[in-house]
């Protein structure tokens, strides 16, 4: 897959305006866009209608963590709603990743729709140490953790995971190397790493064996962001 093809760009905004504005400036550069939790709230299932209008793919990120029967009837409505890739948290458990998959397979058979990418969320990159130990009372280290939980959502039948680039190689060596690793905590050698305690550079994430990387603030932030978009981009496809 070409590098372009690998990077998901976030719209992280409450304006759906704004975020209209982004997909059409960076239409050259970027295939797939992100509308999480901010811009879905904000802007609702129009926005992600209006970006798949324009020939533009959508990764659903609501990371969703509920019953199983309220996760598998979520998942369905954005099935219908044409994304590309949706998320769930793996810590929701078996049945409820099991139980999504199920319900999105049958209603793609059922009414002819494309399947997205199902994806399940391991442990947040603005996770560390310290509170996975202290806060969440897990007696592990993170990189087992998300082991466990990427090999749980591939035993419940899901197409990959979110994790941080630390933990790439460990989830392709357990769950294959077709098994989907879309990683965040994005940032740029001189970026500042904000709350994102895993972070990686785009160069090292794809070294690592990611499949997706998902610039956000990294790029966002700096004065011209589709050129350094563009930057990035260079250095990519030269290493
Ligand atoms: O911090 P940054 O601006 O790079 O985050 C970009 C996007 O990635 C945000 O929308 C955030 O919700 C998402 N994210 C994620 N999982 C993480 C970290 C960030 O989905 N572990």
């Amino acid at each position: 897959m070409p590098v372009r093809e690998r990077i998901i760009l976030s719209l992280d905004t409450s304006d759906p305006e704004y975020a209209l504005d982004l997909v059409d400036r960076f239409s050259d550069e970027i295939t797939i866009f992100k509308v999480g939790l901010e811009l879905f709230v904000s802007g609702g299932p129009e926005i992600v209608q209006k970006i798949i209008k324009k020939g533009k793919k959508v990764f659903l990120d609501l990371k969703f963590h509920d019953i199983p029967n309220t996760v598998s009837r979520a998942a369905q409505a954005a099935t219908r709603m044409g994304v590309f890739m949706l998320n769930m948290h793996t810590s929701g458990g078996f049945e409820m990743m099991k139980s999504c998959r199920d319900l999105v397979v049958e209603t793609c058979l059922k009414e002819n729709l494309s399947r997205p990418r199902l994806l399940g969320v391991t442990v947040l990159t603005s996770i560390g140490p310290e509170a996975i130990k202290n806060e969440l009372c897990i007696p592990h280290s993170i990189r087992t953790h998300v082991k466990h939980l990427a090999r749980l959502a591939y035993n419940a039948g899901l197409d990959g995971v979110v994790a941080s680039g630390h933990e790439i190689e460990t989830i392709k060596n357990t769950c294959g190397k077709d098994f989907i690793v879309v990683v965040p905590g994005i940032r740029l050698s001189w970026n500042p790493p904000d709350e994102q305690k895993r972070r990686i550079t785009p160069r090292e994430a794809l070294r690592s064996g990611a499949d997706y990387i998902i610039l956000g603030r990294a790029i966002m932030r700096e004065e011209d962001p589709l050129k350094a978009l563009r930057v990035v981009l260079l250095e990519l496809m030269s290493s």
